[in-house]
């Protein structure tokens, strides 16, 4: 086996031993399938190719302190991954499926989940993709199903330590009544201009706007945002961000730990009133946020850590979630699957 240092892993693909796919033809599922390739052969008026039919899933397999492997809110990922594929009209993978094809290729790539203590999990991506052929802008009449998994270490270079966000006035990520919601491949090519303009400034991440009166927080590129004020946890509530199931998970920690927990609108100059900031997702995990820039009106910025290091409750949620996923405090809300 080829050695990896598990401690210094960024998010970064690195090719493991199979990956799992399933097909959907003549109006069912088939079997699932084991490949060692890393190529799908595709036939060239795919609708995913051309039309964007496409969805993916993100969710993570931790070892844990007692060596066991869990992951981490399968349940919700194989829903979410039917909402996405209702909302661009694709065959919806059966919870069970999608259940049955996590466990497989987490189960035959056992050697790639990075051991405790490192910090390291392995990240698994769920992918459904129209595959019949269509000119004309129409569902396809195929589909496939395919989950690879890969090693990975924090999302953003810094690990848990506060980065700066931007708010860029210029771009939209996701239209109020269009797919935002839903994790489709087209909100992620339309984040991917002003992603490029955040790094080139140093920013780890766009805070993006609503994009129909500019006024409300939406989401980060690839995250939700959160607020903390004292006991308060806040977050945007918003038709075109993603659903995302560690906010969901954070929002239910946060309460049992005493928080009170909101789910609103939030008016970008609100920002001013708040002690701590952080994004949060599966990749993200809980990623403090140190400033945020105004990026197109100069000298307006909102600062949340002025020594570099992360707030008080930050630091209280992501310990406990991270405990949960790895096993050290206990799964009171039956989040985890335990791997056989
Ligand atoms: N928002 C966006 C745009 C994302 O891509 C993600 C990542 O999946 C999230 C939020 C976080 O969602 P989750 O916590 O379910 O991973
Ligand atoms: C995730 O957190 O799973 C994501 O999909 C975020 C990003 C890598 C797109």
């Amino acid at each position: 086996m080829e050695s990896i240092n598990w401690s210094d892993l960024s998010f970064s693909y690195m090719k493991t031993d199979y990956n799992v796919r399933c097909y959907y033809r003549d109006g069912k599922w088939g079997e699932l399938e084991v490949s060692s390739s890393e190529y799908v052969p595709i036939h060239m008026a795919a609708t995913c190719l051309h039309y964007g039919q496409e969805a993916f899933e993100g969710l993570k397999a931790f070892r844990g302190v007692d060596g066991k492997v869990r992951i981490f809110r399968l349940d919700e990922n194989a829903k979410r991954m039917q909402s996405s594929a209702n909302c661009v009209l694709m065959a919806p993978v059966p919870e069970e499926l999608f259940k049955q094809a996590v466990l497989k290729v987490v189960k035959l790539n056992e050697r790639f989940i990075p051991p405790y203590g490192t910090g390291a999990s392995l990240y698994i991506r769920p992918l459904l993709v129209g595959t019949g052929a269509r000119v004309g802008v129409n569902p396809a009449d195929e589909y496939m199903f395919l989950i690879f998994v890969t090693p990975v270490g924090p999302y953003f270079k810094a690990g848990f330590k506060p980065t700066n966000v931007a708010i860029m006035r210029g771009f939209d990520r996701a239209a109020p009544l269009g797919t935002g919601h839903v994790k489709v491949g087209g909100n992620y090519a339309a984040s991917l201009r002003s992603g490029a303009l955040a790094h080139e400034n140093n920013y780890s991440a766009v805070l993006y706007l609503d994009a129909k009166e500019k006024k409300y927080l939406d989401e980060c590129g690839p995250a939700n945002f959160f607020l903390i004020k004292g006991n308060k946890y806040v977050t945007p509530a918003s038709g075109s961000i993603l659903p995302s199931i560690t906010n969901k998970s954070i929002m239910q920690i946060a309460e049992s730990l005493g928080l009170e927990v909101e789910r609103r609108r939030i008016a970008v100059e609100e920002l001013a009133n708040f002690d701590e900031a952080g994004e949060c997702g599966t990749a993200a995990v809980i990623s403090p946020v140190g400033r945020i820039d105004d990026f197109d009106n100069p000298g307006v910025s909102y600062v949340f850590s002025h020594d570099g290091q992360p707030g008080k409750v930050c630091e209280k949620l992501y310990k406990t979630l991270r405990g949960i996923q790895y096993g050290e405090i206990e799964d009171k809300f039956g989040w985890n699957t335990i791997l056989d």
